[in-house]
């Protein structure tokens, strides 16, 4: 039997394509492997979305490439540089972008069989349409991701994605149920909803909030989240719709980018401070306990020391949960790449710094606020932590908690009490 190991570098969307394409894998007969030295293929899936993630990824492509095995590289790195990337990783047989992992198993098997290196970057945009997990033979995992849309029309002016993913697909309701069908009758207890952009999902009459009922009204999942969220898009019945049905998990992640209206509209985001606060407290007033995070960049070009305090006032009005935090990084093809790269990356450190530490400030405040309270988890691993092993699970906030019973099992949900925070983690106590 050929052996295949997988990497997946990125966001969300790239590991649940990753576990496509090795469920697409497994069904021609490969079998996964954990080490790369003993896989016959090599499968690399990789991000475009700054700099430094392309510069991480050849950097262990070429690692990799030191293996007898068929090294394959495939997601946005792939579709944005096609065929230079020969030129950049010895050794390096088959390019395949994220349309078009229809074909990668073929491809694969064709190389194994004395054929000629290959790139696959065509972007007809109905192929991948038909992607879809199926997950089972993955069975047992308690939370799964789950794609609803592809691609992205939002155009963010320092974005590449939307260049490289295409555009905005969204799937057809009946497969989506029948995966998540599949997927809980497989021992999945949470069921994350993925896209570049999931409001935007509009198929057939259905936009995101009808999806929603839908599967919770026909499926027996005990948990569903969502990722990731535009602005431009929120559609306020979601959080009624959370009120409703504790299933639905009070957290949404909201992507803000900056504070300040003129970097927003430089951005072309589409919204402006106000309209975000406003978004925000009209979530909160539905749903007073709904936890949110969100992006954030620094340094976008002439972004100013007052333009970055209206961010860090953003982050004061909303307490975020967490918050991803980046230094710009321009991606040539976007728009903002014509613009003057011009706040010193001294400086971009610096604010990533500030921002951090007040991102984290807060952080640590919410969680202790919750200090003596109980709440509910999902248990999702097994941990060791120093000499100790731990039970992890999640809150419906998305808080890790730690727990220290033995006699637990993978997929319960139960009640604890949290006693305490290490590394903005929770230790709590079974109730
Ligand atoms: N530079 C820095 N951060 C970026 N992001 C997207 N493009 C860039 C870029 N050129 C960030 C945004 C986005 C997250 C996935 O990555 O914050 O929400
Ligand atoms: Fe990276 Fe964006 Fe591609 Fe995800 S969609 S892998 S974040 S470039």
């Amino acid at each position: 039997m050929m052996k295949a190991y997988y990497e997946s570098f990125g966001c969300q969307m790239n590991a649940f394509d990753t576990e496509v394409i090795e469920s697409m894998m497994t069904a021609s007969g490969f079998e996964t492997v954990q080490s790369a030295e003993m896989a016959d293929v090599i499968i690399v899936n990789t991000c475009s979305v700054r700099e430094n993630a392309e510069q991480r990824a050849i950097g262990r492509l070429n690692d990799l490439s030191r293996n007898k095995a068929v090294l394959v590289v495939c997601g946005c790195m792939a579709q944005r540089m096609g065929d230079s990337l020969f030129d950049k990783v010895s050794g390096l047989s088959l390019i395949v972008g994220p349309d078009n992992y229809l074909e990668l198993v073929s491809a694969v098997i064709s190389i194994i069989e004395g054929g000629e290196k290959n790139v696959i970057t065509g972007q007809d945009g109905k192929a991948a349409y038909r992607l879809g997990s199926t997950g089972s033979e993955k069975g047992g995992r308690v939370s799964r991701f789950l794609s609803i849309t592809r691609g992205c029309e939002n155009f963010c002016s320092y974005c590449i994605v939307p260049y490289l993913r295409g555009a905005v697909r969204s799937r057809d309701i009946a497969q989506i149920l029948r995966e998540v069908k599949i997927l809980t009758a497989a021992g999945t207890e949470e069921i994350t909803l993925l896209g570049q952009n999931v409001m935007a999902y509009n198929r057939d009459g259905v936009d995101f909030a009808g999806l929603i009922r839908h599967i919770l009204e026909n499926s027996d999942i005990r948990r569903l989240r969502f990722l990731t969220t535009h602005p431009r898009d929120v559609n306020t019945q979601i959080f009624q719709i959370m009120k409703e049905d504790p299933r639905l998990c009070p957290h949404i992640h909201l992507p803000f980018q900056a504070g300040s209206n003129r970097i927003l509209s430089m951005m072309g985001r589409g919204y402006t401070r106000e309209h975000y606060l406003d978004i925000i407290s009209e979530a909160r007033e539905i749903m007073p306990d709904l936890a949110i995070s969100t992006d954030i960049i620094v340094g976008f070009p002439s972004e100013t020391d007052s333009d970055f305090e209206e961010t860090l006032d953003i982050i004061r009005k909303c307490r975020f949960d967490s918050a991803f935090t980046f230094k710009y990084s321009p991606r040539e093809g976007t728009e903002a790449y014509k613009m003057d790269d011009d706040v010193s990356s001294e400086l971009k450190k610096e604010r990533l710094k500030r921002l951090n530490s007040l991102v984290q400030k807060i952080r640590k405040d919410i969680l202790e606020s919750r200090i003596g309270l109980i709440d509910e988890i999902l248990l999702d691993a097994r941990v060791k932590k120093g000499e100790n092993l731990f039970w992890k699970g999640r809150t419906p906030h998305f808080r890790n908690v730690l727990v220290s019973s033995d006699d637990l099992n993978q997929g319960e949900i139960l009640r604890v009490s949290l006693s305490g925070i290490r590394n903005f983690t929770y230790l709590g106590e079974v109730v």
